[in-house]
């Protein structure tokens, strides 16, 4: 899944530069990860998620990407890192 391997590349980045809010930008990277999942596997048993997964995807991960994403990288452009 795309999303994981951007989380995954992104904590690689966070633990490199010691980022801060590194473990509370993880915890809230598997919460997204879980929800997509347990989404994906409600789809896959014939219920109608969509209406779900449209309002997480642009509630949670919009915020996170427009929110704590945006804090890491002023952080880590703080520290010299473009
Ligand atoms: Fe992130």
């Amino acid at each position: 899944m795309y999303t994981k391997t951007h989380f995954a590349s992104e904590e690689r980045l966070h633990e490199q530069h010691k980022y801060d809010f590194f473990i509370v930008h993880r915890l809230e990277h598997n919460f997204i990860i879980d929800k997509i999942e347990s989404l994906h596997k409600q789809y896959c048993s014939g219920n109608n998620i969509v209406e779900e997964m449209a309002q997480f995807l642009s509630s949670w991960l919009a915020g996170h990407i427009l929110d704590k994403d945006k804090k890491y990288a002023k952080d880590l452009n703080s520290k010299g890192v473009r």
